[in-house]
């Protein structure tokens, strides 16, 4: 094979490699568990988090000092926030890992649903007795955002 053949050779199985991949990728993400592809649950997980991080923001936001304190604003979105919360279980019924979900989310002896279970039920007692005071709020955030990246670090690529 003279040099430019074997250029040639090397760019054909490239393009092979990238094709296979490629359909690879397509299927995968198509496969379906729970009647449902594994893009489907990617989306609705990512969905239900952006909105927990979007009702969650304002009081965040308070809790740094970058907004005033304002009772009736934390009682609302901590309203919002459990209702959210409370939506998210539902999201990983199904042995789904795709995205930034990783499969040991649903491998035996995974804490993950516990963790899960002990931030929802975190963000209940947060709407049921909201934060009064500032003290207070930086402190349920902070420890709201601790089980945000704890379950992270562990579970999400
Ligand atoms: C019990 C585990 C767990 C807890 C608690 C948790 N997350 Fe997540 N989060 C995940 C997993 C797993 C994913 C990846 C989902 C996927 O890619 O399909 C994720 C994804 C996200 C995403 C989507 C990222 C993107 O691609 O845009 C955001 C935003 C997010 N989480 C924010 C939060 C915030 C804010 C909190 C806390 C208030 C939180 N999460 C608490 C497990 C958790």
């Amino acid at each position: 094979m003279n040099l430019k053949s074997h250029r040639m050779f090397v760019l054909i199985v490239m393009v092979i490699l990238l094709v296979m991949g490629l359909l690879w990728y397509q299927l995968n993400w198509n496969r379906k568990v729970n009647g449902e592809t594994l893009g489907y649950w990617h989306q609705i997980r990512v969905d239900g988090f952006s909105t927990l991080r979007k009702e969650l923001r304002p009081v965040s936001e308070m809790a740094k000092g970058d907004l005033p304190f304002d009772a009736a604003k934390v009682e609302e979105q901590s309203m919002q926030v459990f209702a959210i919360a409370q939506t998210l279980p539902s999201r990983f019924i199904a042995n789904a890992p795709s995205g930034d979900a990783l499969p040991g989310i649903w491998a035996k002896g995974s804490d993950f649903n516990e963790r899960l279970a002990r931030f929802v039920e975190q963000t209940q007692a947060l709407s049921e007795k909201p934060p009064s005071d500032y003290q207070q709020l930086r402190l349920a955030i902070d420890q709201l955002q601790t089980h945000c990246s704890e379950c992270h670090k562990l579970y999400r690529d």
